[in-house]
């Protein structure tokens, strides 16, 4: 957690409002295998990283609602909760849709002050959206004493994205910022939202983020489109096969056996997302045996199926993965995320840590003049209230 960031929103808080706010901190998250599963009733690995949204929320006694972004050094105020509705302010939809939810559910909401920031990078499929609409959910949720379970408030979190943001995402991102233990990944499905925790021992591997620096201006569209797509898929394979619900149910011989009513994107749109899920189950099982090395393989074929079939990558994501593949000591590398830009997320063998890095870099310069950023995260527990005493 970063000690000093929360300080300073602590610190800013109390000097426009006076008096104590609860501080919550968000972690954004990583996700290892299971791309574009998660709304298709899939699994998906990911784990909450200490990169984190910090909020200090209070309720101000009154009606208005005030909002403070730390780190742009803006500000949005509301006369009342009646006043709720989706902003031209881009960064302030993300609470306010969160508020909405609250109140869609017959909770009013009464007046409250946030002010947060944090050390998600923006735009790089860390999923900053998902721990600022988490964490806000999660102050509420304790101001307004409402006791809503971390479930409730991941499908609210959600649904915020869906109404206020415009992105008809799954329920990954908030789910892992919500539900991350320390030092383990979770495996999710995400039709019945069934968990399990697999340690990770970032003694064996880091997990090294390689930010491509490309923020997607068409991201959302094309994400929204990508989902319909396999909507698509389902209905065709529907009219043969009944009990085929979402993608997960269905097996590439039914894709084959119908190939040639589904349009050929379609086709390889379905089939990318049977064989990611697939993926993920493969790579759990190498995971409980150790077996980084066909981990990695997984991610590879990830990467690839995002590449040529889902088509979500990037020119600037593809040389870092390739980057990565020849560069010693790295288990598996790929995107992450909903794609088009972001990070990739990479596999590495600690002694390897600093010669990756350097090369990749180099890749990345001398191929696409560009300057990469690198991450290397730890994995942290899910969204909680940080102890005052902490923050000071
Ligand atoms: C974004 C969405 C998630 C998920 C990923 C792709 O992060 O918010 O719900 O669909 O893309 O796996």
């Amino acid at each position: 957690m970063s000690g000093s960031l929360i300080l300073a929103i602590h610190i800013d808080f109390n000097q426009r409002f006076g008096y104590e706010p609860l501080l919550v901190r968000a972690p954004g998250r990583v996700n290892l295998i299971g791309e574009h599963t998660d709304y298709n009733g899939g699994f998906v690995l990911p784990a909450a990283v200490d990169k984190e949204a910090y909020f200090a929320v209070g309720l101000n006694g009154g009606s208005r609602i005030r909002l403070v972004a730390y780190d742009l050094g803006e500000t949005l105020e509301l006369a009342g909760a009646a006043e709720i509705s989706p902003s031209d302010t881009h960064w302030a939809n993300y609470l306010l849709g969160v508020a909405a939810q609250f109140q869609q559910r017959g909770m009013a909401v009464p007046g409250f002050d946030c002010a947060f920031g944090g050390t998600i990078p923006m735009g790089a499929g860390m999923s900053s959206s998902a721990a600022i609409e988490c964490g806000l959910a999660f102050a509420l949720n304790q101001l307004l004493g409402t006791g809503l379970e971390p479930l409730e408030l991941a499908r609210m979190a959600q649904k915020a994205e869906h109404t206020y943001a415009g992105v008809q995402c799954g329920i990954m991102d908030q789910f892992a910022s919500l539900f991350g233990r320390d030092g383990h990944v979770v495996r999710l499905d995400c039709r019945s939202l069934d968990y399990e925790y697999f340690p990770f021992d970032t003694a064996a591997a880091r997990i090294v983020l390689c930010n491509s620096g490309v923020k997607h201006s068409l991201a959302s569209t094309a994400y929204n489109t990508r989902r319909q797509e396999c909507e698509r898929g389902v209905a065709v394979l529907q009219l043969h096969y009944p009990a085929v619900l979402s993608l997960r149910d269905a097996t590439l011989a039914q894709l084959e056996a119908h190939r040639d009513e589904l349009d050929p994107t379609v086709f390889r749109r379905c089939a990318y997302v049977v064989q990611e899920n697939t993926r993920v189950e493969n790579a759990c099982r190498h995971l409980e045996v150790g077996d980084l090395a066909a981990f990695g393989q997984e991610m590879y074929a990830s990467h690839a199926g995002l590449r040529d079939d889902y088509e979500v990558s990037c020119a600037e994501l593809d040389v870092l993965v390739e980057a990565a593949k020849a560069a010693p000591g790295v288990f598996g590398s790929r995107m992450m995320g909903g794609g088009f830009g972001g990070c990739t997320i990479n596999l590495v063998a600690p002694e390897h840590v600093e010669g990756f890095i350097a090369s990749v870099s180099a890749a990345y310069q001398q191929q696409l003049g560009r300057q990469l950023e690198t991450y290397q995260t730890t994995i942290v527990g899910g969204v909680a209230a940080v102890p005052v005493a902490v923050a000071r």
